[in-house]
């Protein structure tokens, strides 16, 4: 199987970190995301221990929140000891609301509000990650008011394509996110931020791109990264500490994807971050990542139940399910491949191929096409693989939809750790 924790029981039913699919969705209910948090730790642990063994002493990986969030999930952060980025007023109170030291916590985001700003400083957030002149004032500003000197990293644009989906690719120049070194305006900012009274600056970030399985694209950011550092030290006196080379390493969404060692990954990076700053002649920062997907991604799938087969003669099949872009937008968005199985019959091998449509009244919410699985009745369980990431935090209430609950198993228990929506809950804010 794709991933080590699915496997197939007696009856014929896949199992997920050792559950029985189908008992699960009939405790639950459809649509149903089902996460696996023994795995999730396992990976902290992996990203955890990788940092500790190669790079310098504080050098710590951050949750990217906007993979994932919901308190239970900071819960399990702060357990585990690592920092998380948080890119709203939600995820910090989210997080908040979790128990997680928000110290820990990383602003980021491309235009930060004044109220979002003041909101996060109130609640001691230990760093902002700086996107644009206009958040210099501004944090600047309301950080006197409040009388605080707030830490905040420059996240700059090193120019780099890391040959990934347009839409989850970010580092370019022309990227709508950070300052570009290329035109001299990353620079500038850096002068700018020193000389804020209520301003301390810890260092840079960067963060190419999602869905990345090789580490070239790191390197090559960590190469211009330091040079940058290199440069700024000269030119202003200030020198880095810290470093942040973002997220985005890949998972494997079907059989075609790489398995990833990233703690062998993490390792390529450190060691061309070290030979780079013995070349350069400057100490080596802490380093710092954010994995949201590879931390999440593959520790989750979702179980839905199947309403029809329906064969247009000469044509294609659509296998129709509960569920579809309302609580999983991603081949809506980006044509993104998920593996499916027919977990009913999990021992079975494929004998159609389909588009699995989702119940939106929209000819493109589709879950994908050209599906290969066991020909499904009417209530048997589909399994769509992989969706640990960007699939609840991306739901929607698209045809006022109900969002599904999220159940998390491990060793001992499967407990529900976001209840599903009700009719209630979709009319709660109307007047
Ligand atoms: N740091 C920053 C600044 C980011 O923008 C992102 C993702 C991450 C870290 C985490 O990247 P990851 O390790 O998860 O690749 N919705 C899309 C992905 C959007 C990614 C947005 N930024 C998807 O479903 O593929």
């Amino acid at each position: 199987m794709i991933h080590n924790n699915l496997s197939i029981n007696s009856v014929g039913h896949l199992t997920f970190a050792g559950y029985d699919t189908v008992e699960l969705a009939n405790k639950y209910g459809t649509p149903l995301y089902l996460m696996d948090e023994d795995k999730i730790r396992n990976r902290v642990r992996v990203y955890k221990q990788a940092f500790k063994d190669f790079f310098p002493e504080g050098s710590v990986p951050e949750y990217a929140s906007k993979a994932f969030s919901c308190k239970r999930i900071y819960e399990i952060m702060a357990e585990e000891g690592i920092n998380i980025d948080a890119v709203s007023k939600g995820e910090i109170y989210t997080a908040k609301k979790a128990g997680f030291n928000l110290a820990n916590c990383f602003f980021h985001g491309n235009n930060k509000t004044d109220s979002d700003i003041a909101f996060a400083i109130d609640n001691g957030v230990g760093h902002f990650v700086v996107d644009c002149i206009e958040e210099i004032y501004a944090i600047n500003k309301i950080a006197a008011e409040k009388n605080v000197v707030q830490k905040v990293f420059l996240r700059v644009s090193p120019g780099i394509d890391p040959h990934t989906h347009k839409k989850i690719s970010t580092g370019s120049v022309e990227s709508k996110f950070g300052i570009a070194i290329e035109t001299g305006q990353a620079m500038d900012a850096v002068r700018l931020i020193l000389e804020q009274k209520n301003l301390s600056l810890c260092g840079f970030h960067c963060h190419v791109g999602s869905q990345i399985f090789e580490s070239e694209p790191f390197c090559t950011a960590a190469e211009i990264m330091l040079s940058f550092i290199k440069s700024v030290k000269e030119e202003t006196g200030f020198l880095a500490s810290a470093l942040n080379l973002g997220g985005g390493f890949g998972v494997r969404y079907t059989e075609k994807d790489p398995v990833t060692d990233y703690r062998a990954k993490i390792k390529e990076v450190a060691d061309v971050v070290n030979a780079l700053c013995k070349n350069l002649g400057i100490p080596v920062p802490k380093i710092l990542m954010e994995p949201g997907r590879s931390l999440v991604a593959d520790a989750g799938i979702t179980l839905y139940t199947v309403g029809s087969v329906k064969e247009i003669t000469g044509y294609k099949t659509y296998v129709s399910i509960d569920g579809g872009m309302a609580d999983n937008p991603r081949f809506a968005l980006y044509e993104a491949e998920h593996t499916v199985i027919n977990a009913t019959h999990a021992d079975k091998k494929p004998n159609l191929v389909a588009s699995v449509a989702g119940r939106c009244c929209e000819s493109g919410d589709l879950i994908g096409e050209k599906l290969s699985l066991y020909k499904p009745s009417r209530n048997d369980i589909l399994a769509v693989l992989t969706t640990g990431a960007y699939n609840y935090s991306m739901a929607s209430n698209y045809n006022r939809i109900e969002r599904p609950c999220v159940v998390m198993v491990n060793k001992t228990k499967d407990y529900i750790a976001v209840k599903r929506e009700t009719l209630d809950d979709l009319i709660s804010l109307d007047e």
